[in-house]
């Protein structure tokens, strides 16, 4: 019997990557999503993917209930990954209560079934968002957390809390905590990829509907940040090697190779891109044109980061392969199959 992964948010972008990662590693996964930022054909891509069609439990995780329900019906689920969250920074500003609740509850729900059902191992899906503005650069897991600048990361830094409270009174699982730089990029299949809904927040979106003609002008948030360029720096990862990195996470639970029972770990390339360098590198890698405005800058926005991802590569055995240029492609691959699809 093949060892069963539920996955939350598995219909959502870094979700149904890594479903596809978990199930060609061997693992039998289980995708639990209230499709509430994801359509169930993202389920049909999996299956297109990898030949196996995940199951599919349509359910809200902040519903205790359901959830018992499914970890009952399932009878060998060994790990969880869980990335069912609320996650548009902006919103999260206007509706705070909503990212609160989504974002505890459901973690709360599932950090209190997992003992009754033998789960052994817990991948959170965190973000780099919880280093704030670091003092040194490259940032390494052992950075101080900063003061949250949005309910959507304060949820981040409770939810990290919450975990290490539980690991530390001694419970019958461990626990990963990765977190994430920017995920960009679609599987090179382009059976999936990002799809947000409505008018993007994130760059990569925005810019590849930009290059399509969907939307006018790229707004680049500013370009008198103390950067070479001005523009703001980020570390952008590709999806499938981060997709990878949760299969890493889990083996390691799961074959009692993690030393602790909670660890923290930077997935990142390490290394940082001006939002001008990415557009001329998107420009370059795809022969497309982006045209683009520098504007004021976002709030709440972060002049700089990047990982450090040496504990990655060294003790989680994983490190960021792909180049920027493929990255750039597949989200531009990703964009010209949905224009195919007549969907953008
Ligand atoms: C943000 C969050 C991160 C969260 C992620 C998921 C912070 C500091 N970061 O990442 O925690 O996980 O969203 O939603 O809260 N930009 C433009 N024009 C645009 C869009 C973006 O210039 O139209 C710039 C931004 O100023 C930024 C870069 O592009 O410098 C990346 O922005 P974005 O893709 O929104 O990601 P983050 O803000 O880094």
């Amino acid at each position: 019997m093949k060892d069963q992964i539920l996955v939350t948010g598995g219909a959502g972008y870094i979700g149904s990557h890594t479903t596809v990662e978990l199930q060609n590693a061997g693992y039998e996964v289980i995708v639990v999503d209230n499709l509430s930022n994801s359509n169930e054909n993202v389920i049909d891509g999996i299956e297109k993917i990898t030949g196996i069609r995940p199951a599919f439990e349509l359910a809200d995780c902040t519903d205790f209930d359901k959830m018992k329900e499914i970890f009952g019906k399932y009878k060998n689920i060994k790990g969880i990954i869980h990335f069912a969250a609320s996650k548009a920074v902006g919103e999260s500003v206007q509706k705070p209560l909503l990212y609160y609740r989504n974002n505890i509850v459901s973690l709360l729900n599932l950090l209190e079934l997992m003992p009754q059902f033998g789960v052994k191992g817990f991948v959170f899906s965190s973000s780099c968002t919880v280093y704030g503005q670091p003092d040194i650069l490259p940032v390494t897991e052992n950075a101080p957390i900063k003061e949250a600048l949005s309910p959507y990361g304060n949820t981040k830094q409770i939810d990290e809390e919450i975990i290490r409270d539980t690991i530390y009174s001694g419970t019958s699982y461990k626990s990963i905590i990765l977190r994430y730089f920017n995920p960009i990029g679609a599987h090179p299949s382009t059976e999936i990829g990002e799809l947000p809904n409505g008018v993007p927040q994130n760059l990569i979106p925005f810019l590849t509907q930009t290059a399509m003609g969907i939307r006018q002008e790229l707004s680049v948030f500013g370009d008198d940040y103390s950067t070479p360029d001005g523009s703001c720096i980020r570390d952008y990862i590709y999806v499938v090697d981060l997709a990878k990195a949760h299969v890493k996470a889990l083996d390691r639970m799961l074959t009692d190779k993690s030393e602790k029972n909670l660890e923290y770990f930077n997935l990142g390339t390490g290394r940082g891109l001006s939002v001008l360098e990415l557009i001329n590198t998107f420009e370059k890698a795809t022969g497309v044109k982006v045209p683009y405005k520098i504007v004021g800058r976002r709030e709440g926005d972060i002049e700089q980061v990047w990982a450090d991802p040496t504990f990655s590569n060294e003790v989680l055995g994983w490190t960021a392969e792909e180049t920027i240029e493929n990255t750039l492609r597949t989200a531009w691959e990703w964009q010209v199959k949905l224009r195919e699809r007549g969907i953008m």
